[in-house]
């Protein structure tokens, strides 16, 4: 039986985050901190959870603080020793593994999330690999990217994670239609299709950012030219992908943050923050105190 695990997740980061400017002008919108961790070391804790040790950053200009964050900071580190402060240091150390290696290709131009992956493509070869979008933070009680490398060890083809969207919200996803369902929480892909209008779309099952793909996708994202949007587009690929192999759905477990929007950004901040270990308990009081004050 060939080997189901699953060792490089791709992370598409070229973005420019417009909807967040001015704060994305000069840091890249997966700097944004939830609490006190950038969103792309949410994604980075998530995939090597996952089992991945080799994390290619599809990078564009302005996100040189991505690099930073996973590289050692001798002097800060010094800095902090020689202050004997212990906790924050072995935070800092505790970022990455020693065991995991990043890898950084420039996407030359802003070409879509298709090209972006085909970006990796040197990096990744012929195994199949992680894909992860950072704006999309997913708490789960088993991260989502483990619980859909389950899902490729037990079935062996590409998964995708999907959830039910409003209806009128069709159009910010690819949105998926089933042929067969294979157990509770899986199903064959029949069609997808990215960003359909509310009146075209075939259902209200989206892809989030999560996807586990089979090499093969590199042929067809490869031979496909401009989609919606005028770019090339993943979902793109994946289409010509399933007329050759077929494509899981996965209703993952878990709740799903648009941290792509204010809103939800906003919305992951208060819902971690009272997670937090040691500010939960005083931000939940201050929620309590501040929800009063609103409903008077
Ligand atoms: C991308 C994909 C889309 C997917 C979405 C998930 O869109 O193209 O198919 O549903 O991510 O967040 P974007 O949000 O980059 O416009």
């Amino acid at each position: 039986m060939p080997n189901k695990a699953v060792k490089t997740a791709v992370f598409p980061v070229a973005g420019r985050g417009t909807r967040f400017l001015p704060v994305t002008k000069a840091s890249p919108k997966e700097m944004l901190p939830i609490v006190d961790k950038p969103l792309i070391q949410y994604a980075v804790d998530e995939a090597l959870s996952a089992g991945a040790d080799t994390l290619v950053f599809i990078t564009g200009s302005s996100k040189r603080a991505i690099e930073d964050h996973f590289d050692s900071n001798p002097e800060l580190e010094s800095v902090l020793q020689a202050q004997g402060k212990e906790e924050l240091l072995a935070t800092l150390r505790g970022i990455l593994p020693s065991w995991a290696s990043c890898v950084y290709i420039r996407q030359s131009a802003p070409l879509g999330l298709g090209h972006a992956v085909l970006c990796a493509r040197p990096v990744v070869g012929d195994a199949p690999f992680m894909v992860h979008l950072a704006d999309d933070l997913i708490d789960a009680p088993v991260p989502c990217l483990k619980q859909m490398a389950q899902v490729f060890a037990e079935y062996g083809c590409s998964v995708l994670g999907v959830q039910t969207v409003p209806k009128q919200d069709t159009d910010k996803y690819g949105i998926v239609s089933l042929e067969r369902k294979i157990a509770p929480r899986i199903g064959k892909i029949a069609h997808i299709v990215e960003k359909p209008k509310p009146d075209k779309a075939a259902s209200n099952l989206a892809v989030v950012g999560r996807y586990l793909l089979t090499a093969d996708i590199f042929d067809d994202l490869a031979n496909i030219g401009e989609g919606a949007g005028g770019e090339v587009q993943l979902t793109d690929g994946i289409a010509r992908l399933m007329q050759r192999q077929a494509v899981y759905a996965f209703e993952f477990e878990g709740k799903r943050y648009d941290c792509g929007s204010k809103l939800g950004y906003l919305q992951a901040t208060v819902e971690y923050g009272l997670k937090h270990k040691s500010l939960g308990t005083d931000f939940a009081r201050y929620l309590k105190e501040l929800a009063v004050k609103l409903d008077a």
